[in-house]
């Protein structure tokens, strides 16, 4: 690494959604004892900073990213002496901690909401978005995120008064307009900061900026309304509070921020990541949603290709080349399993498709993010009724689905492929009762079934495992001859005359060759010394299926 590299490029983060990680008081919740107990499991693995999912004050009406108090933990999950514990544990084993940031919105269990909805004069009710409606009908036409219902709900005794959510009616936006929120905000995040965590991941940051008409606008389904994204994601004037956002907390501390920004266009990445940006990095979801047209609308599915998903990736690494740092990641808290979307040949939804993914995306440029148990390469649940989802966007997309005209069985199966449940079962820890998640007690969510060995006890056990496999990849990341190449070479796509080989050159040295397909693809190799394999076999003239390889070139000095 560079000196004038920043800190956080080396960084590998691994995600935890702590009420499905580890439940130390088997009350069927995961807790932070319970991580607190799985450090050295994961500083085994060799991640360098752990990323918790909200574990603030929370009904968890939408897991946590719903907050009722930002200064207090929620108490399923443990209390702030257990956070400073976690936080001690971590600078012990050389951990960095960042914390889920969520700041669009609250809960409407929050004080603020509360007094805003008791008193109408109240400072609080400028906190929120109020509007009065149209003849006891919303403001307008949005329809909010989650996919069924408008983005605005009723104040209760108060007719034709309504408050804006992006995501659900628990969940009212707060109103950036506003300046005194604001300074609020930034108050809350150096605390936090001050605490000693080294960043955020910045939960649905870009929708804090609502187009000031609140206009209707043309339809976009069978309800006659409209995606609340058009007039509320990365719209004109969001500019301002991302930089002041910036300004007033994370660069005066030097922490890595991580946006969940949707809607940024590759053109306005320099606003984001570039030198002055305000981010460390941001998720680009352009290839995480191949599989769907929208990411808000689980029933418009596509027929993408391995070809797609190459260019997919082609643009996204170039482009944030350009301009800056990437985060790069398979699967989170709201995503499918990446073994079940990406790999299309069911009999290699297995450890052979899952080191194929892993090779795919750990050796591009930026930031790799792992989320818990796709380092054991984990796949979908399959459920049979709407009834066994908890996700609440999981039901609002069935009834959408319903309402365009789907049967229940389609609507189900679109829900089955796409629903964040399936990322959100409990770890499965070894092949006791519930998986060693917790001592019997009913999990808050089922676990999901998976192949036998797919369990960190066996993984360990097996050499050859996928928990293994990502092991070595952070290894040669982080401390072999190649860190430079892995770290900060740039990125180079190859082409290649198999359309099911995806290829990119980092860096001076290497090569990185996967073939997402179950026939074999005959091709020339590069000639060099083969680092890392996804198989035990190799051939210099063809690939076998799902098989990926690091090459380190020959003839270079
Ligand atoms: C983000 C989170 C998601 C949450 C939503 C509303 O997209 O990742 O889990 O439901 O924001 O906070
Ligand atoms: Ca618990």
């Amino acid at each position: 690494m560079t000196t004038s590299s920043p800190w956080w490029r080396a960084e590998v983060f691994y995600q935890i959604y702590p009420a499905s990680f580890k439940d130390s008081n088997n009350d069927g919740i995961g807790d932070l004892q319970g991580i607190i107990a799985a450090l050295p499991k994961l500083k085994a693995l060799g991640i360098t900073t752990i990323w918790l999912s909200p574990i603030y004050r929370s009904p968890m009406v939408d897991n946590g990213y719903d907050i009722s108090d930002y200064f207090a933990i929620e108490p399923r999950f443990g209390t702030m002496a257990d956070f400073d514990e976690l936080m001690r544990r971590c600078q012990e084993l050389n951990l960095k901690v960042i914390m889920d940031l969520v700041v669009n919105h609250t809960s409407d269990q929050h004080t603020w909401f509360q007094q805003a909805l008791h008193d109408p004069k109240s400072p609080y009710r400028q906190y929120y978005i109020f509007r009065s409606g149209d003849h006891g009908l919303p403001p307008n036409n949005w329809r909010s995120n989650f996919g069924q219902g408008p983005s605005w709900s009723p104040v209760p005794n108060e007719p034709n008064m309504f408050y804006h959510h992006v995501f659900s009616p628990q969940q009212p936006d707060l109103n950036w307009e506003n300046p005194q929120l604001r300074q609020e905000i930034y108050r809350m995040i150096n605390w936090w900061l001050k605490k000693g965590i080294s960043g955020f991941r910045i939960d649905a940051i870009t929708f804090i900026k609502k187009d000031q008409d609140f206009a209707n606008i043309t339809p976009d389904g069978a309800d006659g309304l409209g995606k609340v994204k058009r007039k509320a994601e990365n719209r004109p004037g969001i500019a301002k509070f991302l930089h002041e956002l910036n300004a007033a907390t994370f660069k005066p501390a030097n922490a890595v921020t991580i946006g969940e920004a949707s809607g940024v266009q590759y053109d306005q990445l320099d606003d984001f990541i570039g030198p002055n940006g305000y981010f460390s990095m941001i998720f680009d979801f352009h290839y995480a949603d191949i599989d769907i047209k929208s990411g808000s609308e689980w029933y418009r599915r596509t027929n993408w290709t391995v070809s797609d998903l190459r260019e997919a990736i082609d643009r996204s690494q170039l482009a944030i080349q350009q301009s800056g740092w990437g985060a790069n990641f398979l699967e989170n808290h709201d995503q499918p399993r990446s073994v079940s979307k990406y790999i299309t040949a069911p009999a290699y939804q297995n450890q052979i498709g899952a080191k194929a993914l892993a090779l795919l995306y750990f050796c591009l440029r930026g930031c790799p993010f792992i989320y818990q148990g796709q380092e054991l390469g984990m796949v979908n649940a399959e459920r049979q009724a709407i009834d066994d989802f908890n996700d609440l966007s999981s039901h609002q997309n069935y009834h959408r689905a319903l309402e365009e005209g789907y049967s229940k069985t389609e609507a189900l199966a679109f829900v089955n492929a796409r629903s964040r449940d399936n990322a959100r079962t409990p770890y499965p820890w070894d092949t006791t009762v519930n998986h060693g998640f917790n001592l019997g007690h009913k999990p808050w969510l089922a676990p999901a079934q998976q192949r036998e060995g797919v369990d960190l006890a066996s993984e360990l056990q097996d050499p050859h495992s996928v928990w293994h496999f990502y092991q070595q990849l952070i290894q040669l990341r982080q401390h072999s001859p190649w860190q430079q190449d892995l770290i900060d070479g740039d990125f180079k796509p190859i082409e290649v005359s198999s359309p099911s080989v995806i290829a990119y050159a980092r860096g001076q040295h290497l090569k990185v060759l996967i073939n997402l397909s179950e026939h074999a693809a005959s091709m020339a190799l590069p000639t060099g010394r083969v680092i890392l394999n996804t198989h035990t076999t190799f051939s210099n003239h063809q690939l076998a299926p799902y098989q990926g390889v690091i090459i380190e070139e020959a003839n270079h000095d």
